[in-house]
């Protein structure tokens, strides 16, 4: 299927505001339209790095800045969008099919990463020329 740069969104989370914190929450398939397999979280990234430059053919993903400040960069193969987040209390869902890259890592920031599948190495596209073969197809 033609993925579309218009797919990737910024989904806005409960918050509960309270005088002792707030509270944010998401649910599977309720507040991102998918269901939740995985976590992982991206974290001590030293200043200058960068994280995840690939493409994942069924992953569905969720990423969340829990702490700090990074930046998404998506690309549907034409068209690119650069994405900053910075609040627990929104997120950004990237459908399959995206080549993405995370960036602009603040000190102690914390990327939170919900995935609609299990990890497998044959899921990933890391080549970006792989990933363009891969659209065309
Ligand atoms: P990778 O996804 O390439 O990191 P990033 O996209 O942030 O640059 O993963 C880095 C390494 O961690 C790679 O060897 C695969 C491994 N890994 C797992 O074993 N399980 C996981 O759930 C994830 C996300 C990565």
């Amino acid at each position: 299927m033609k993925i579309n740069i218009d797919q990737v969104k910024i989904i806005d989370l409960p918050k509960i505001e309270d005088q002792r914190g707030n509270l944010s929450f998401l649910e599977s398939n309720k507040h991102i339209p998918f269901q939740i397999k995985r976590s992982y979280w991206i974290y001590d990234v030293p200043g200058g790095h960068e994280r995840g430059g690939h493409a994942f053919k069924v992953q569905n993903e969720f990423i969340v800045a829990l702490s700090g400040s990074f930046d998404v960069l998506v690309d549907d193969g034409e068209y690119k969008r650069t994405y900053s987040l910075n609040r627990s209390y929104y997120g950004l869902h990237i459908p399959s099919g995206f080549w993405r890259e995370m960036n602009n890592f603040s000190t102690n920031s914390l990327a939170l990463v919900l995935s609609s599948t299990l990890f497998t190495e044959d899921d990933y596209i890391r080549d970006y020329e792989s990933f363009k073969n891969y659209q065309r197809r």
